[in-house]
């Protein structure tokens, strides 16, 4: 790299990081004091602890995913930490009925929806593509096509409760990398779905907010256990992760970034294409 990329990198760093740092307004948690709440994929992971955030708060809490034994167990815990109502519902995402029976359950029990987590992900490999069609057809079905229709079927509640959709995106969605094709493919098609349908909603002074989050790579045992020995990246903590999700969502952001280099390598991602593309390149390895 020359001396003038390397000033502009640290320059642009300094400003992102300064800019990210001012966009952080504060929270008065007494907001989130009973608020209603969907979360998928809670059974483990960030919406396990994303669950147990809301309980803090003594809210009312559906959660789901397929493993009812998990579920069982989160609902426990959420009880013992101070939910209002805590229940759950197993339910496959690959399904096209699923997505609809979860969200009238999920309004049946609470009476209304204030959050919306939109979070589970099909399990997917890490690794080269392997020219599955198929499974990348599935994959869009599990991690896309069902948020469009748990929205659907919430938006008239959301509405009438002035409520929040959060949408647990990632990197993925921002910068292309390598071994994730099929997921980057879901996480773009989120990004830009839930970036059009805010403006939609916003035009039409419809008010419910959408808080598309950016996450890095977090801690949890799924991404632990596929990034094994491909990657040097630092994981962070799911529980850090799902409190800044809900935060964002509560203030009604329109996006989250957790953590905050995400915003950086997002800030930069258009500067020195090349360079970037080597950065990337380096930090994967082919070989486990
Ligand atoms: N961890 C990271 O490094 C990272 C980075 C960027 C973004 N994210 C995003 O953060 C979110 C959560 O990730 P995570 O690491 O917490 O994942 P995780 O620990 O693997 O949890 C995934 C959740 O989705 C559920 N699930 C899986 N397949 C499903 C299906 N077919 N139908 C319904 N539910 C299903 C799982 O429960 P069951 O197995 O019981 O169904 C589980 O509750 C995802 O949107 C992910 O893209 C994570
Ligand atoms: C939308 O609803 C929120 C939460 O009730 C409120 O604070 C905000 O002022 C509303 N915005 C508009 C444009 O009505």
């Amino acid at each position: 790299m020359n001396t003038l990329v390397k000033l502009c990198l640290v320059g642009g760093l300094g400003a992102a990081f300064l800019a990210y740092q001012w966009s952080e307004p504060s929270l008065n948690v007494e907001s989130l004091k009973g608020v209603r709440v969907l979360v998928t994929g809670a059974s483990k992971g960030i919406g396990e602890q994303m669950a147990y955030h809301y309980a803090r708060f003594g809210a009312h809490i559906v959660i789901t995913g397929r493993t009812e034994k998990a579920l069982q167990q989160v609902v426990k815990k959420c009880k013992e930490l101070g939910a209002k109502k805590a229940e759950y519902i197993p339910a496959d995402m690959s399904s096209t009925t699923d997505p609809f029976t979860v969200v009238e359950f999920a309004l049946d029990k609470l009476g209304g929806l204030d959050h919306l987590v939109l979070n589970h992900i099909g399990i997917t490999s890490f690794g080269l593509w392997d020219g599955d069609v198929e499974h990348v057809r599935w994959l869009l079905q599990v991690n896309f096509l069902s948020y469009l229709q748990m929205t659907k079927k919430a938006l008239p509640a959301l509405e009438e409760s002035k409520g929040s959709i959060i949408v647990v995106s990632s990197m993925a969605g921002k910068i292309f990398t390598p071994f994730v094709a099929p997921y980057t493919a879901t996480k773009s098609a989120l990004n830009g779905f839930y970036g059009s349908l805010q403006h939609e909603l916003a035009m039409q002074n419809r008010n419910v907010s959408i808080t598309i989050c950016t996450l890095g790579l977090i801690d949890t045992e799924s991404a632990m256990r596929a990034v094994k020995g491909r990657t040097s990246l630092i994981p962070s903590p799911a529980s850090e992760a799902a409190w800044q999700m809900i935060k964002g969502g509560a203030l009604r952001q329109s996006e989250v970034f957790y953590p905050w280099t995400t915003y950086v390598y997002t800030f930069f991602r258009d500067w020195f294409p090349s360079q970037r593309d080597k950065i990337i390149r380096s930090s994967y390895h082919l070989e486990a």
